[in-house]
């Protein structure tokens, strides 16, 4: 079944007298269980994509359909609902709050949507130990490395059991070794908890842990790499010559 559709979705930026293309056309279907990469040069659409896909931005044309439901036509209201129960995000540079500590930070959708921690404090000691956190529980972002900080956000963004997980360049701030460390995090949460998770990548080794990568060039998907069913994972350097082919 798919989580998310897009279906020929536009999306121009105007810029004073000039407008900007970002996306044109782009029809993009991400099933349930999937872990798919978005690779292109820097300007091609990606973030573009990513805050279309989680309802951060509406499309100037097109239809973006999230777990069954189109958002045009939802209010933002109801946008916003959808957003806070159906998505978790993860951002390069974490987003933390600084006087949250790592489980408060982790906790935080759930409390903005008013639910009582009480009944969640099991999921969180799950979360925790997931992403082997929990003798770090009380710590503050400013007490944590950089990778410790990405776990909390990856931990924060399935803990509203999301239908899906956007994450744009989560590696792009860390070290390889820090890195490899998220991006098996990632792999995992697919294999063992059937996380969907869209992840955007200029590194060709990153979209190697993905079951699908799509390439976008200038707003338009311009290719595809895909395994059958049960594959998990990319050869890198697959993804390498298909970046050199097309000048990406
Ligand atoms: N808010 C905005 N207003 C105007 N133009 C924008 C805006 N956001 C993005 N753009 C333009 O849209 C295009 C796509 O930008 P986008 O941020 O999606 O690229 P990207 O692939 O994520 O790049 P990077 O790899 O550098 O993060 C760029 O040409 C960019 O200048
Ligand atoms: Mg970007």
């Amino acid at each position: 079944m798919a989580v998310l559709q897009t279906t020929n979705v536009i999306k121009d930026y105007q810029m004073g007298e000039v407008g900007v293309r970002a996306l044109d056309g782009v029809n993009f279907t991400v099933e349930r269980g999937e872990f798919v990469a978005v690779m292109g040069p820097s300007g091609s659409g990606k973030s573009t994509l990513l805050h279309l896909l989680g309802g951060l931005d509406g499309p100037s044309d097109g239809e973006v359909t999230l777990a069954g439901q189109p958002l045009s036509r939802l209010s933002d209201n109801q946008i916003t609902l959808v957003r806070r129960r159906k998505v978790g995000f993860i951002f390069q540079f974490y987003n933390l709050l600084p006087t949250l500590t790592a489980e408060e930070n982790i906790a935080l959708p759930l409390l903005i949507d008013g639910q009582p921690l009480s009944r969640h404090q099991d999921k969180i000691n799950r979360l925790l130990d997931l992403v082997g956190l929990t003798d770090r529980r009380h710590h503050k972002p400013d007490q944590l490395s950089g990778g410790q900080q990405q776990r909390v956000a990856i931990a924060r963004a399935f803990v509203n059991d999301p239908e899906i997980v956007l994450a744009d360049e989560p590696t792009g701030n860390l070290d390889s070794h820090s890195g490899t460390a998220i991006l098996e995090l990632l792999r995992r949460s697919c294999d063992e908890l059937g996380a969907t998770i869209v992840m955007v990548t200029h590194d060709p080794r990153a979209a190697s842990y993905a079951d699908r990568v799509v390439f976008l060039k200038d707003g338009r998907i311009v290719h595809e790499l895909s395994n059958g069913k049960g594959h998990h994972g990319q050869d890198v350097n697959k993804i390498m010559a298909v970046m050199a082919q097309l000048e990406l």
